[in-house]
């Protein structure tokens, strides 16, 4: 399937957002990314360029593919900057008042009649996003995974406003142009992945909070019982707890179910600002890795 998007906006430039750019830019598009202010551009900035660095390093990349995909990418501040994109990808915090202003915001700003606006969100509805514009036929979910250069999927989430040339346009671009896999998902909390993930690391919480098992000993039972790539509380502490307790509390509030409360030990570390790898610490320490 190819693709008419050449012109990529994203929104947020955290762990999701610096990825999607990064995949965004090695595919041969044209990327503008917006961050709050100047200060997060440069952050931005650096750490896509710390990702194409390490691409170089491990072999993945040549230095020239580098150079090329850092030439197609600028970060900004400014969100009028995005007003000629075709696509615009929200990944910004995951917090719904913050995405419904920016999708009403977005609206105002991007002039192409055609354009699609995104979000990455994991587990906010997406119709409360297309709702805040005037073309909720135009807004999709589409949801990458972490680390996006190296995980293959994308879910799409149509909302029940979405035109099926959206969804068809969105799934092209996924499929044809970034080559990663799509599934499709109704727009429930959690979609797919989410939806069985979230529970099995809460779980995990749980029952490090009970005192059942070591962290270490959780982790290390579901990579050699079970062959995960990394255990739950590793796979947390990559999420981000905060971004973790966030999409559980989603999930919570839309299904009210108990397996979807955020666990207090969860809560508590969230409050410490042990945020998991990019804090340098979660339920294990990640102080001499760097971020
Ligand atoms: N960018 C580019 N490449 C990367 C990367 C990054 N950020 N991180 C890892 N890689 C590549 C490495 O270069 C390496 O490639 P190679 O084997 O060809 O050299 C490969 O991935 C493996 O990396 P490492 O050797 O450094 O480390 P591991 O073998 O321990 O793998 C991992 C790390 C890729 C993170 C792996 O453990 C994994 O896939 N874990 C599961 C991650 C997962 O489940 N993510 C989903 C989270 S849920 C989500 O995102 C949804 C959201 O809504 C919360």
């Amino acid at each position: 399937m190819s693709s008419d998007i050449r012109r990529v906006g994203v929104v947020g430039c955290g762990l999701m957002g610096a990825g999607i750019a990064e995949v965004c830019a090695l595919a041969g598009l044209d990327v503008v990314v917006h961050e709050v202010s100047p200060g997060a551009a440069e952050s931005g900035r650096a750490r896509i360029t710390a990702s194409l660095d390490r691409g170089v390093r491990r072999g993945k990349l040549t230095g020239a593919e580098r150079h090329t995909a850092l030439d197609r990418l600028r970060v900004t501040h400014d969100l009028t900057a995005l007003a000629d994109r075709d696509l615009v990808v929200e990944a910004a915090t995951e917090d719904e008042k913050v995405k419904v202003e920016l999708f009403a915001e977005l609206d105002r700003v991007v002039t192409r009649d055609d354009a699609l606006l995104a979000s990455n969100t994991s587990s906010l509805p997406i119709m409360k996003l297309g709702t805040a514009t005037a073309r909720p036929h135009q807004v999709v979910g589409v949801h990458f995974f972490n680390p996006v250069p190296v995980l293959d999927l994308v879910e799409i989430v149509p909302s029940l406003l979405t035109s099926p040339q959206t969804r068809s346009r969105a799934e092209a671009f996924v499929t044809g142009t970034l080559g990663k896999k799509v599934i499709r998902a109704q727009d429930r909390a959690g979609f797919v992945v989410n939806a069985l993930l979230v529970p099995y690391l809460l779980s995990a919480i749980r029952m490090l909070e009970s005192g059942h098992a070591s962290a270490q000993d959780i982790d290390t039972g579901m990579v050699l019982g079970c062959a995960h790539p990394m255990g739950p509380l590793s796979l947390a502490d990559l999420i981000g707890l905060d971004t973790l307790t966030a999409i559980a509390e989603a999930m919570y509030a839309d299904f009210k179910e108990p397996q979807h409360a955020p666990p207090p030990l969860l809560l508590r570390m969230v409050e410490a600002g042990l945020l998991g790898r990019k804090s340098g610490r979660g339920f294990h320490d990640y102080s001499d890795e760097g971020s």
